[in-house]
């Protein structure tokens, strides 16, 4: 079956914005999908002091998905400083383009966290701020592996409850859960969810969406 995109897919597909390439950007970053493999390389000009975003380039090794929201959220990020920037969401981003069919929502995350990372990139090199790399979302996968969905007794990751893994530069940990806002199980995977983080202590906050 063929897939539907929105005309503003389409439309920044063939004629995406802020291709390319910076020649000494301030912040650099490439990243890579694990749902399909695609990636893609966001390039930052970020004004010292102000840290307002000049500008920003990308590069895309993905599908057409990919570079419609690379295209946007580098729209998007363009004059905002990186603290504006890094609230863009991989959801507004795809809500900017008219919407994502289900299987292509992964596209518009690996944006996000493309962008993100540059904008990380930045902060360690020019801001001098530290991250702590065990908190990475390898790990943090590997915790959500240890928790059972009561109701069938499978891992939420193995069923795909969960949609996306962040971690954002002030060290708050996203989680999108895709479940019914009224199932039962829901208050205990959130506690547990909690609980299994916790144990990253640079870890500020453990933000659970329902989505
Ligand atoms: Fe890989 Fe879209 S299918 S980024």
């Amino acid at each position: 079956m063929a897939i539907k995109y929105s005309e503003k897919v389409i439309e920044h597909f063939k004629n995406p914005h802020n291709i390319g390439e910076l020649e000494q950007p301030s912040g650099a970053a490439t990243e890579g999908s694990p749902a399909c493999g695609d990636q893609l390389s966001i390039y930052l000009d970020i004004e010292e002091g102000t840290n307002v975003i000049k500008d920003i380039k990308f590069q895309s090794y993905g599908c057409a998905s990919n570079i419609a929201t690379a295209s946007i959220i580098t729209d998007m990020a363009k004059g905002k400083t990186i603290d504006q920037a890094k609230e863009i969401s991989w959801k507004q981003a795809a809500e900017e383009l008219g919407g994502l069919p289900p299987v292509k929502m992964h596209c518009s995350v690996l944006a996000v966290d493309a962008l993100r990372s540059a904008i990380k990139d930045y902060e360690k090199k020019h801001l001098g701020k530290e991250f702590d790399e065990s908190m990475s979302k390898e790990n943090v996968k590997k915790e959500l592996q240890k928790i059972i969905y009561g109701k069938v007794g499978v891992d939420i990751l193995t069923l795909k409850l969960v949609k996306y893994i962040g971690i954002d530069n002030d060290n708050n940990i996203i989680i999108d859960l895709e479940m019914d806002k009224g199932d039962k199980f829901l208050p205990d995977i959130k506690e547990e969810i909690e609980e299994h983080l916790s144990k990253f202590d640079r870890a500020n906050e453990i933000k659970i969406n329902v989505v």
